[in-house]
């Protein structure tokens, strides 16, 4: 069977060259070959930011952008918001099938026996500033218990593997309240077994004197559908950092650490944050299309718009509008809400936004309920983690399980200086360049 090529030719050199193809994809290193001579180190891609590069493949997660399709193991996000708990879906991303009914019982079994945090790490978080942003108490106490598991440096032992990726599905929800609880001074809530992820994640969040928290089942499920809609999203920059930090053999702990770093970007789950803070400064629906004239004039972003990879609509959005309804049913009406719609309604309408391919993306609502639920703007992409720890801990497996992945390392395109003579410090004048 003949094989899919790409002829090209060296204009330098005039030889052509047939570099397979696969999936639509050519190998960057089958580029190597390509040389004006023996010294030279052979052609390479330039891609910053990865714009069109596959760093790996991978079985987890599919998006098409264009059609505003996401899928988890080839089952539509839709289906899985409407049907499924988060931990369902979690195993979901794990082990490649959903669960049967045993599986899915112990599996809820094993994570509700590992919630609960180890002493030193409620007196970790304890001292943290009164004012201290959740985020970098979730990055900071992600690390710090690499020192509590050490064994969990035994990345190649798989059953190793599991219990610490139980463990950091199990614990995150527990820091999260934890780190919501020291903003307000209040005392850590231990968790309760008998309530299911979310009840019992809202447990350690509000439970205050009653002798046993009982959750709104609305807003229960609302947040366990905004965490199935968060699990995961393929190549992202957080994803891409576990898989990056995990590839040189990092435990867990550190490696989710520095996913959660990434996160807290305002780019990335950082705009959720953003987004509220954009409908206060807007401050009314009156006030928006002043508002947009300003962003196109470059003053700024509409933070909740545009995505990497959605040119269309962005599935989660859809939902998490749907889920916002049946928030507000229970809250009232979050009133930024109507900035927001009408903002959504004008950028929609705008050329701008649509020559752009601009869309609300699955931070503008969500936002907006977390609100609503009782959240400060500062917790919400420390929510975002909590479900995302499922996803790139199915993304780092899945890079340590594979034959072709090494420490991941690009390469540079040199700018800087050929070797310079070495100037003594006495002798060295102000130079022009020189930063003052
Ligand atoms: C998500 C995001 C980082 C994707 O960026 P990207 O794929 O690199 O897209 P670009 O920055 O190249 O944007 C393409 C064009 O759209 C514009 N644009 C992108 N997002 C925009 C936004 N939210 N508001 C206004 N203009 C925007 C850019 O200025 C650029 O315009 P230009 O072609 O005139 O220079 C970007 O859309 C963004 O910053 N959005 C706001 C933050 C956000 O909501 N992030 C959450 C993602 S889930």
């Amino acid at each position: 069977m003949s094989q899919d090529v790409l002829n090209v030719t060296d204009s330098r050199t005039n030889q052509t060259y047939s570099l397979p193809i696969e999936n639509g994809t050519i190998r960057a290193m089958d580029l190597r070959q390509i040389k004006t001579g023996s010294d030279d180190f052979g052609l390479m891609t330039y891609d910053p930011a990865f714009m069109n590069t596959a760093s790996c493949r991978s079985s987890i997660t599919f998006i098409d952008g264009d059609r505003g399709i996401l899928q988890y193991r080839g089952n539509p996000i839709e289906v899985l918001a409407e049907h499924c708990s988060f931990l369902e879906v979690a195993y979901l991303l794990l082990f490649g099938d959903l669960p049967t009914q045993h599986e899915l019982a112990e599996w809820v079994g094993e994570i509700t026996h590992h919630t609960m945090l180890h002493e030193t790490t409620k007196r970790f978080m304890e001292n943290f500033r009164y004012n201290a942003h959740p985020m970098g108490m979730l990055v900071s106490t992600l690390a710090a218990m690499s020192t509590i598991y050490p064994e969990a440096r035994n990345i190649h032992d798989a059953p190793n593997r599991l219990l610490q990726i139980k463990r950091l599905i199990a614990k995150i929800p527990s820091i999260a309240a934890m780190s919501y609880r020291h903003s307000l001074g209040f005392p850590y809530v231990y968790p309760d077994n008998d309530l299911s992820y979310a009840e019992n994640f809202m447990n350690m969040l509000w439970k205050m004197v009653e002798p046993k928290y009982v959750a709104n089942p609305v807003m229960a499920r609302a947040l366990d559908i905004l965490f199935i809609l968060h699990a995961d999203h393929e190549q992202n920059c957080s994803a891409n950092v576990m898989r990056s930090a995990g590839s040189s053999h990092a435990d867990p702990y550190l490696s989710a650490a520095a996913a959660a770093a990434a996160l807290s970007g305002p780019l990335h789950g950082g705009a959720n944050e953003e987004v509220l803070k954009m409908l206060d400064e807007i401050g009314s629906k009156e006030a928006v299309p002043a508002y947009v004239k300003r962003v196109k004039e470059g003053h700024g972003k509409l933070m909740g718009f545009g995505h990497r990879v959605y040119k269309n609509y962005d599935p989660r959005a859809k939902i998490i509008k749907w889920t916002a309804e049946r928030v507000f049913e229970v809250t009232g009406r979050n009133p930024k809400l109507d900035t927001a719609l009408e903002l959504e309604r004008i950028a929609l309408e705008d050329e701008y936004f649509i020559k752009r391919k601009l869309y609300p993306n699955v931070d503008f609502y969500s936002g907006i309920i977390y609100q609503a639920m009782g959240f400060k703007p500062e917790m919400f992409t420390v929510l975002f983690a909590i479900p995302r720890m499922a996803g790139w801990l199915a993304q780092w497996q899945e890079m340590l399980t594979d034959d072709e992945q090494k420490i991941s390392r690009p390469r540079q395109i040199w700018t800087g200086h050929a070797t310079r003579e070495f100037i003594p410090l006495a002798k060295r004048g102000p130079l022009a360049t020189t930063p003052r």
